[in-house]
């Protein structure tokens, strides 16, 4: 709760940001006729639980069409705004896109849905640990996010903010032992979610041992983790665009640690969730380099996502640049 600047009553473990995402829409309050809206950068999982509670629910799904590469915020907001009717009730948002490493202006648009009322559902799946997370001055309805990615805790651990005004609503989507009592005053609300039937929990004790942890790798402590990995990110997108000879589709201040790469066009109709692309199956199998590549928004256009943690350096990138090179040149 301290590193996300938040109250601990207002936070719950669950196991992973899709599981977050669902229990607030599966426990949102709606009318038929309603309209949500998901942006065009959505993780495809969350974007698909968004048409699987319209769809059954009657609600109408607008998509925001938000541009890529983008110029600045003001193009974000008006794609927001193109979207936004009196029937809008809901905004599923990224704080990191997972399809282009975007960190989008947060705290602008969470204040420009609110001023248009609309509750904004933040999938921070990428952010803690790989941006500065203020909660109570980000201010959301509901903020879902994994502690199992930049903060390099154990797979199975996020979290999940619902600001104090909506927790009466949102219940469990596993209803188990603590909803049939009031024990816990205060905690209450949190203890129903933490007792989802026996699994391993022991992720969740494992968080806080991993900040206080990964901290201590860096003098600057968490600021510095998050600075230096962005720096590497920064320069080694620059040193791969130069050597392949194109421009990077974001400005710096839209970069967290992960970095997408225009690449040449893939096949058309290709790769369905689950196939490889060739481009990503040759690095990994003649250059045993495994890194994302991927359609975005949709195919023949490709990508290539590179990320930096504190063990990569940049003769990483430079290997992944002149292997990429040799890619080209043989085509
Ligand atoms: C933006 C975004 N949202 C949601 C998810 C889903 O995370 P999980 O698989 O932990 O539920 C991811 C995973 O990469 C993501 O990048």
């Amino acid at each position: 709760a301290e590193f996300v600047n938040a109250d601990p009553d207002d936070l719950v473990f669950v196991q992973n940001t899709t599981t977050g995402v669902n229990q607030v829409l599966n426990s949102f309050l709606f009318e038929p006729g309603d309209e949500w809206l998901v942006s065009s950068h959505a993780y495809g999982a969350c974007m698909l639980a968004m048409k699987h509670f319209c769809e059954r629910n009657k609600i109408r799904l607008n998509v925001i069409e938000i541009p890529f590469p983008v110029e600045d915020d003001q193009q974000i907001l008006k794609a927001l705004q193109d979207k936004i009717t009196d029937r809008t009730k809901l905004a599923l948002i990224d704080h990191v896109s997972s399809a282009t490493g975007m960190v989008f202006p947060i705290k602008k648009i969470v204040d420009f849905l609110r001023e248009n009322g609309v509750c904004s559902l933040v999938d921070g799946a990428h952010a803690p640990g790989m941006v500065y997370l203020d909660i109570r001055h980000l201010n959301p309805d509901f903020y879902v996010a994994n502690c199992h990615k930049w903060i390099c805790a154990p797979k199975g651990s996020a979290f999940m903010y619902v600001k104090p005004d909506w927790k009466h609503f949102i219940k469990p989507l596993i209803i188990s032992h603590y909803n049939d009592t009031d024990e816990g005053g205060s905690s209450h609300w949190a203890n129903q979610f933490m007792w989802d039937g026996t699994h391993d929990f022991s992720a969740y004790f494992c968080v806080g041992d991993t900040l206080d942890y990964i901290e201590k790798l860096h003098p600057d402590g968490w600021e510095g983790v998050m600075n230096s990995n962005h720096k590497l990110v920064w320069n080694a997108g620059n040193l791969i665009a130069e050597k392949l000879g194109f421009d990077l589709p974001l400005r710096e201040n839209y970069i967290g640690s992960i970095l997408t790469l225009p690449m040449p066009d893939g096949e058309e109709g290709f790769p369905k969730f689950n196939e490889t692309p060739p481009l990503k199956q040759k690095l990994y199998e003649k250059y045993q380099i495994q890194v994302p590549v991927f359609m975005f928004p949709s195919a023949p256009r490709q990508w290539l996502r590179i990320s930096s943690q504190l063990y990569n350096n940049i003769g990483q990138y430079e290997y992944l640049a002149d292997c990429l090179r040799q890619i080209f040149k043989s085509k």
